[in-house]
């Protein structure tokens, strides 16, 4: 994390209001947990006031069209957050789509961004270049970052945790703030990252694990599921066999065990350089070290699907949370714009 300190001077024991969504767009998996979840539960351990929530208009970038499977993604990716150990008491949870508001700040900020601005960003090339034909790009994915802009400041969120990769988008944001500010008045405050320093966790094709590529182990994933998706990670492609000597650096799987097998890594390490360990009992290892981490997830998880109506009333406590503060900044919005 990043060593900038992260509370701001507004009164002594107030920690920052953190802010970070998720697309609902598929389950949680080891990429998420590495990057991402420890880092939320960290935070709301520690007591920042934390909003996170449910970017379901940002799913429709890409995902327009497969609105069939939103109620059940959305409701998975809750579960995964409770199983995971998010407290409903403590950090508001709510969904970006029961807060109107932030759909009309998104067309003011629409009208405030300058094309150029969304056009260079980075993951929006990237995008373009991965659609297949079936879908073409829309006016809403040039936008993401537009959206993402609201998401964070009509919440008045302070501090975001984002990867190294992300940092481009959230300096957008920051840039999105202080010209609406020169424009209209000091109104938005301007969001600082709260860096990661966790390292990308690879999938199974050695590209960096994600939903999109499928190449991702669930951390709901029965243990069937996780000792085949780590049957199929690739490893160094020097290793033909065992005895042949290995690079761990250049592995997946030994990636993998640096995150997820702490005591057993230093033997990994050797043995797989001399050769004694062989990749198909390398990968044994971690898959057992995987089924146990998060077997008493998978059991808290099993748990909370059986309370009938738990998702629905989580989020719509954080609603009454986040929503009044979004209609807020809103109205302030509209006044230093001359829209009163
Ligand atoms: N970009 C995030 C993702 O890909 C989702 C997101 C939307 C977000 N709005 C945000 C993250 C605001 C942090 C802050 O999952």
């Amino acid at each position: 994390m990043h060593a900038a300190d992260p509370t701001p001077a507004t009164g002594a024991a107030r920690k920052g209001r953190v802010l970070t969504g998720y697309r609902p767009t598929g389950p949680l998996h080891l990429g998420h947990w590495a990057g991402n979840i420890e880092n939320m539960l960290r935070l709301q351990d520690e007591r920042y006031d934390c909003f996170y929530f449910i970017a379901d208009w940002h799913m429709l970038t890409t995902h327009y069209d497969r609105v069939d499977e939103l109620a059940a993604w959305t409701q998975g990716l809750v579960l995964d957050w409770l199983a995971a150990g998010l407290d409903p008491e403590r950090v508001t949870i709510y969904r970006q789509s029961d807060i109107p508001e932030v759909a009309e700040m998104a067309l003011v900020f629409g009208m405030t961004t300058p094309l150029g601005w969304l056009e260079r960003v980075p993951s929006f090339k990237e995008r373009l270049r991965d659609m297949d034909e079936r879908h073409s790009a829309n006016f809403g994915l040039l936008g993401y970052p537009v959206l993402q802009a609201v998401d964070i400041t009509i919440v008045k969120g302070e501090l975001v945790p984002v990867g190294q990769d992300q940092v481009a988008h959230l300096e957008l944001t920051r840039e999105i703030v202080r010209r609406f500010n020169a424009l209209y008045g000091d109104v938005l405050l301007e969001p600082q990252p709260l860096l990661s320093e966790s390292p990308t966790i690879p999938g199974s094709d050695g590209r960096k694990m994600s939903k999109s590529l499928d190449n991702y182990i669930g951390v709901r994933d029965e243990p069937d599921e996780i000792r085949k998706r780590v049957k199929s990670f690739l490893t160094d492609p020097q290793k033909v066999r065992r005895g042949d000597p290995g690079r761990p650096e250049v592995c997946p799987v030994f990636a993998l065990h640096s995150r997820f097998s702490p005591g057993d890594l230093e033997r990994i390490d050797t043995q797989c350089r001399t050769g004694e360990l062989g990749c198909v009992d390398c990968k044994t290892i971690l898959a057992d070290h995987l089924i146990e981490t998060f077997a008493a997830y998978r059991d808290r998880r099993r748990e909370l699907e059986r309370q009938s109506g738990l998702v629905l009333d989580v989020l719509e406590a954080g609603l009454a949370k986040a929503r009044p503060v979004a209609q807020e900044t809103l109205a302030t919005v509209r006044a230093a714009m001359r829209f009163g």
